[in-house]
C-alpha cells in the first residue's frame, strides 16, 4: 500500500496523524483525508490498534467462554483494524459491517480486507456519528480509538445507539487518563441501559480506581 507513495509524503502524513491523535480536540472533519493519510495510518497506527482490540477481545473471550458472534458492526472502523481483531479471536464468518465518515479509510480497509477470507462480505459504509447515527442490530458492536474524536454529545449519541442495537459492545481507547475517564462514561451509560461488564474488569459496580491514578 506504501509502494508509489514518496517517502517525504509517508513521513508527512505520520508527523500530521500523530499531533492530531496527541490532542483530545474534537474534530469536526475527518482527520484521515487522503489516501497518503491512510497508507500512513495503516503502516504505522493500525497493527497496534489492531493488538489493543485483539487484547480487549481476547479478554471478553475468555470471560464469556462458547459465545461467538453471529454479527460484528465496527463503528468509527477506519481501515478495518477492529474487523480482523474479530476475526482473529473467534473463527468462523458472520456479517461484518464497517462504518466510518472518511472514505479513503474505508477503501483502503476494503483493500486490505482482501486478503482476508473470513472478511469477504464486509460492508464498508460511510456514516456520521451522531444524533442521527443509525445502528442495525448485532450481536457485537466495536468502538476502537473513537470516542476521542468525538464531542461529548457525540460520544453520549453513539453509546446510546449502541446500547439500543448491540449485544455486546467493546471499546478501546488509549491507556490516559483522558482515555480511562471516556471508558468509565461509557461504561457507566452500558450498565444504565441494562449492559454487564465481562471484561477487563469483573463486576459491573463502580469502578474503584480514582481518576487520575
Ligand atoms: C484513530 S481512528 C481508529 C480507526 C479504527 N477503529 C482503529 O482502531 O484503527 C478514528 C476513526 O474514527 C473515525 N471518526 C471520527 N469521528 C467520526 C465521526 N464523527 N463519524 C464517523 N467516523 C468518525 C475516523 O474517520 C477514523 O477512521
Amino acid at each position: 500500500m506504501l509502494d508509489g507513495l514518496p517517502p517525504s509524503q509517508a513521513a508527512g502524513a505520520v508527523e500530521r496523524l500523530i499531533a492530531a491523535y496527541r490532542g483530545d480536540t474534537p474534530t469536526h472533519a475527518p482527520i484521515l483525508r487522503d489516501r497518503a493519510d491512510v497508507a500512513a495510518y495503516a503502516a504505522y497506527r493500525m497493527p497496534a490498534t489492531f493488538e489493543a482490540v485483539r487484547s480487549a477481545l481476547g479478554a471478553f473471550a475468555d470471560a464469556v467462554p462458547g459465545w461467538v458472534p453471529g454479527s460484528h458492526v465496527d463503528v468509527g472502523g477506519g481501515t478495518g483494524a477492529a474487523t480482523w481483531a474479530v476475526t482473529d479471536t473467534w473463527a468462523g464468518t458472520r456479517p461484518v459491517t464497517v462504518l466510518d465518515w472518511a472514505e479513503p479509510a474505508l477503501a483502503l480497509g476494503r483493500e486490505l480486507a482482501a486478503a482476508n477470507p473470513a472478511l469477504a462480505g464486509a460492508r464498508w459504509q460511510r456514516a456520521r456519528i451522531g444524533s442521527g447515527l443509525d445502528l442495525e442490530p448485532a450481536d457485537l458492536l466495536t468502538v476502537s480509538y473513537v470516542l476521542n474524536e468525538l464531542t461529548e454529545s457525540d460520544r453520549t449519541a453513539l453509546v446510546d445507539a449502541a446500547a439500543a442495537a448491540a449485544r455486546s459492545v467493546v471499546i478501546v481507547e488509549a491507556g490516559t487518563p483522558a482515555g480511562y475517564a471516556r471508558v468509565i462514561e461509557a461504561r457507566d451509560r452500558l450498565i444504565r441501559a441494562g449492559f454487564e461488564i465481562a471484561a477487563p474488569c469483573p463486576h459491573s459496580a463502580a469502578c474503584p480506581i480514582a481518576p487520575g491514578t
